[in-house]
């Protein structure tokens, strides 16, 4: 095993340095990791709650100064225990794991929702200094569900790049779903490429919208992790297992495993369920 490995698979205990709510069921963890902070847009560490479980998460910062961070949505019982940690309080990671973005030239399209905007608000972060020109889609339920709203307006600010909210109960922004408006743009201009993370449905619509306008796409899945590192088999996709083939795929990697992908993942007993 190489000295990288070796130093990325070994556990590291972190301090809790600030905790902030970005929404009713959504917290941020900063914390310090020299490791993290190289990390590539999109990498995603595993994060040990002791006594609960290890489970993925995208880094939603990386500064070169090694402050870091990860966005969590308190969904089941370890992403719960996490949100009762505080500042000062500890946790594990393991990683950066992954493969990441490939950051284009031109003009881009980003279509984001819920906690999948995590790894791509860094991704804007870096396009908006390749001066590449930027559509920005975000989407949630509602108002105080809308992720990064204005870390992405501030960021985007400087470039050549515009956002757009949408929330379903129309409290923000327009009323509908992300792909609606990304559907709107795209019958009107042509993009270099397209990045989507959030529910699955919706980066399945943009896989679909991608073909028709013969545009290509990037997308972050997210699957059960176990190992993180291809052994397990929890994440399997088709041929491809996410943690190492992944979490990005291209629109060409999702074609070959469309009739899984926007339809099924493994369950913790390793059957397939519907998504
Ligand atoms: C590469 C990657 C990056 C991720 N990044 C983030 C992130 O930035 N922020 C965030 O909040 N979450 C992220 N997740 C999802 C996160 O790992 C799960 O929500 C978490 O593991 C749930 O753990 P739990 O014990 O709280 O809930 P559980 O009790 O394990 O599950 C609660 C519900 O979530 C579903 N679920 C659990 N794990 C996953 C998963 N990996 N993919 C899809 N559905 C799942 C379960 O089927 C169940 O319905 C990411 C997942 C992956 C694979
Ligand atoms: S999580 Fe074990 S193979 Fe991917």
């Amino acid at each position: 095993m190489s000295a990288y490995l070796t130093t990325i698979n070994r556990l590291r205990i972190v301090r809790i340095q600030e905790v902030k709510r970005e929404s009713p069921t959504v917290k941020t963890f900063t914390f310090h990791d020299r490791i993290c902070s190289k990390a590539r847009l999109g990498q995603f560490v595993m994060v040990w709650i002791p006594g609960v479980d290890e489970i993925p998460m995208s880094l939603s910062t990386m500064r070169s100064d090694g402050r870091c961070s990860i966005t969590v949505a308190e969904v089941g019982e370890a992403t719960k225990a996490l949100h009762q940690r505080k500042p000062n309080e500890l946790f594990g990671i393991r990683g950066p794991y992954g493969n990441s973005f490939t950051p284009a030239n031109g003009s881009v399209m980003i279509v984001g929702g819920g906690t999948g905007l995590a790894p791509l608000v860094p991704l804007a972060e870096k396009l908006a200094e390749l001066s590449t020109r930027i559509s920005f889609v975000l989407g949630a339920k509602t108002r105080d569900e809308l992720l990064f709203l204005q870390r992405i307006e501030t960021v985007l600010s400087k470039a050549d790049a515009r956002v757009i909210a949408t929330t379903e109960d129309g409290s923000y922004g327009s009323k509908g779903v992300a792909t609606d408006p990304a559907r709107e743009i795209l019958k009107r201009e042509t993009f270099d490429m397209i990045y989507t993370c959030g529910p699955e449905q919706m980066m399945y619509e943009m896989l679909v919208l991608a073909e028709r306008y013969h545009t290509p796409l990037q997308a972050s899945l997210e699957r059960l992790m176990r190992c993180a590192i291809g052994l397990c088999g929890s994440c399997v996709l088709g041929k491809f297992m996410v943690c190492k083939d992944g979490p990005v795929f291209s629109d060409k990697q999702l074609r070959e495993v469309k009739d899984e992908f926007g339809r099924f993942k493994l369950g913790r007993t390793g059957k397939k369920v519907s998504i």
